[in-house]
């Protein structure tokens, strides 16, 4: 008789599907010959040499050790310093900045320390694979918002709004948006504002993780910077992506002690700290790496013109992405679905992109494009994309 695993594994695990991107890595991975991937979520870039070099001497010098729970003081110090700079908001860092395992580690702790089961969290799609599964994994009830193209995918105050019920107990959003490239401006934020002051009880987590890579004025803009939010605002954010780190496994929550002090806990317990040769590069990265945030944010910029302008030639509508490192076209003049169009133009023409629909519902009729590639291989994927709608237009 064989063991019943089923029976054994939480139900709230069992009902969340694996990521649906997972599918288009392996399928791409299993393929034989050169593929462009332009599936991937993360920088091609090399780690800045004084950041990586940070990591290397704290090993030398012999740091190979547990840190305090919350980070290096030098650490959190570093951060606070940055989040001063950047976006004009002090955090305390003795009390106020927990250093996480990545933006991931962050999503998970506060969907742990403030969910109760049958919490309902306003998830904003299509957005991030994670968002949802850590409000289902911590027995949430997850109530979607849909964004729209014609809206620039940004978050409308009336559909927040909407949402609302006396359950809602908090909501997220990740803006410059993975995987559509929208941002909201400081003038959509205090719209959002606006809804949030009338119901005082609702807490925001806010998703920065691509905070830097703003093409629009190159500057973070975000609902922490509402002095009127403080009490209730948590910012997940982390180097991953703007600073081309994301083996580096390092993050950071900001917000208010009351509610960084649970995290901790859990962080506490389950974590204990983020790598301590990571914490040492923090230090470099937040203090001396803005000059080489905005050389990639330079060359992401020229990549999204070259996308977009690769978009239109190939006849695909794409309303025009200002953040992150992704282009969102609109697939439904071809008539297949997200999956067929991606499954297709992988097998025909071996270029990895990920169906829309692995982003939430709304998601289905589009195609995420990363741009965290060689302008060679943009330019190759761009023509290749143009050949594969005009086959599919011959029949
Ligand atoms: C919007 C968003 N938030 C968070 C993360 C997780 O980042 P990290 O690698 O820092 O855990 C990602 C990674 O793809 C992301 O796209």
């Amino acid at each position: 008789m064989s063991f019943n695993y089923e029976d054994k594994i939480s139900k709230a695990v069992q009902q969340v599907p694996p990521s649906a991107i997972r599918k288009f890595f392996d399928l791409a991975n299993e393929m034989k010959g050169h593929v462009i991937s332009l599936s991937i979520g993360e920088p091609d870039f090399v780690t800045p040499w004084s950041v990586r070099e940070a990591a290397i001497n704290s090993i030398v010098d012999g740091y190979t050790h547990y840190s305090p729970n919350s980070g290096y003081v030098d650490s959190r110090i570093a951060i606070s310093e940055y989040l001063k700079r950047r976006y004009g908001v002090a955090y305390d860092p003795a009390h106020e900045i927990l250093i996480t395992v990545g933006g991931s580690e962050g999503l998970d702790l506060a969907a742990r320390a403030l969910i109760n089961p049958g919490d309902e969290v306003i998830v904003v799609e299509p957005c991030f694979v994670a968002y949802k599964a850590t409000v289902e994994f911590a027995h949430g009830v997850p109530v979607v918002v849909e964004t729209k193209p014609e809206n620039d995918y940004r978050l409308m105050p009336e559909e927040l709004e909407a949402a609302i019920t006396d359950k809602t107990k908090y909501i997220i959003v990740g803006y410059p948006n993975n995987p559509t490239g929208a941002v909201m401006t400081l003038e959509d934020w205090a719209r959002i504002k606006d809804v949030l002051l009338r119901h005082p009880d609702i807490i925001v987590l806010s998703d920065e993780l691509y905070c830097e890579l703003n093409y629009l004025d190159g500057k973070p803009s975000s609902l922490t910077q509402f002095s009127e939010l403080r009490e209730r605002v948590i910012m997940v954010n982390g180097f991953s992506k703007s600073y081309a780190m994301t083996g580096f496994r390092v993050g950071y929550i900001a917000g208010p002690t009351e509610l960084v002090a649970p995290m901790i806990k859990i962080h506490q317990y389950c974590i204990m700290c983020a790598p301590s040769m990571a914490q040492f590069s923090v230090i470099e990265a937040a203090m001396n790496a803005d000059d080489e945030v905005v050389k990639m944010r330079t060359e992401y910029n020229h990549r999204r013109r070259v996308v977009i302008q690769g978009l239109k030639d190939a006849g695909l509508d794409c309303f025009v992405p200002y953040g992150a490192f992704y282009a969102f076209p609109c697939i439904k003049s071809t008539g297949l679905t997200s999956e067929e169009f991606c499954e297709r133009f992988l097998l025909e023409k071996h270029v990895a992109i990920v169906p829309g629909n692995a982003f939430g519902k709304c998601g289905e009729g589009f195609v995420r494009i990363s741009y965290a590639a060689s302008m060679e291989d943009l330019k190759e994927a761009m023509k290749l994309l143009k050949e594969f709608v005009e086959d599919l237009k011959k029949g």
